[in-house]
C-alpha cells in the first residue's frame, strides 16, 4: 500500500479545516475501490454538534462522485496519540467498507500508524434483512 498520495492529500486538505471552537484541524483522504482519491475536513459549527468530520466530508465526497466502496482511508492531524476515526466515522466507514479496510493515521510531524476499520470497529450493527 502506498500511502504517500493519500497522506499528502490529506495533510493538503487539512488546511482548509474549518475549526474555530476546538482548533483541531482534521485532514482526511479516502482512495476507492477504482481507484479515486477524495478528500474532506472537519467543517465545526457555532452548534456544536452539527460539526462534521473530516472522515466523513471525505467519504460524503465519494459518494457524491458515484463510488460506494472504499479501500483506504488517509487521517492527518496533529495529535499524541495519533487520532484515529471518531464513532460516528467508524460506523459511516462501516457502510462502505468491510473489516479489512486500511486506516492510516498520520501526523504532520511524520508520526503514523496502520490499522484496520475491524481492529477499531471491532462488531458493526448490521440491519436484519427480512
Ligand atoms: N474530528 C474529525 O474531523 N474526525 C474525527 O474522527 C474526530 C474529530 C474533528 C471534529 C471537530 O471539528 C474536531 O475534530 C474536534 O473534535
Amino acid at each position: 500500500m502506498d500511502w504517500e498520495p493519500l497522506v499528502a492529500a490529506a495533510a493538503r486538505v487539512r488546511e482548509a479545516a474549518y475549526a474555530p471552537y476546538s482548533r483541531f484541524a482534521v485532514g482526511a483522504a479516502v482512495l476507492t475501490a477504482d481507484g479515486r482519491l477524495f478528500v474532506g475536513c472537519n467543517v465545526e459549527n457555532r452548534s456544536f454538534g452539527l460539526t462534521l468530520c473530516a472522515e466523513r466530508a471525505a467519504v460524503a465526497a465519494a459518494l457524491a462522485a458515484g463510488t460506494r466502496e472504499l479501500a483506504a482511508v488517509a487521517v492527518v492531524a496533529d495529535a499524541d496519540p495519533l487520532a484515529p476515526p471518531c464513532g460516528l466515522c467508524r460506523e459511516t466507514l462501516a457502510e462502505f467498507a468491510g473489516p479489512e479496510l486500511p486506516i492510516l493515521l498520520a501526523a504532520p510531524d511524520g508520526r503514523r500508524r496502520e490499522r484496520r476499520l475491524g481492529e477499531l470497529f471491532p462488531d458493526p450493527f448490521r440491519l436484519p434483512v427480512r
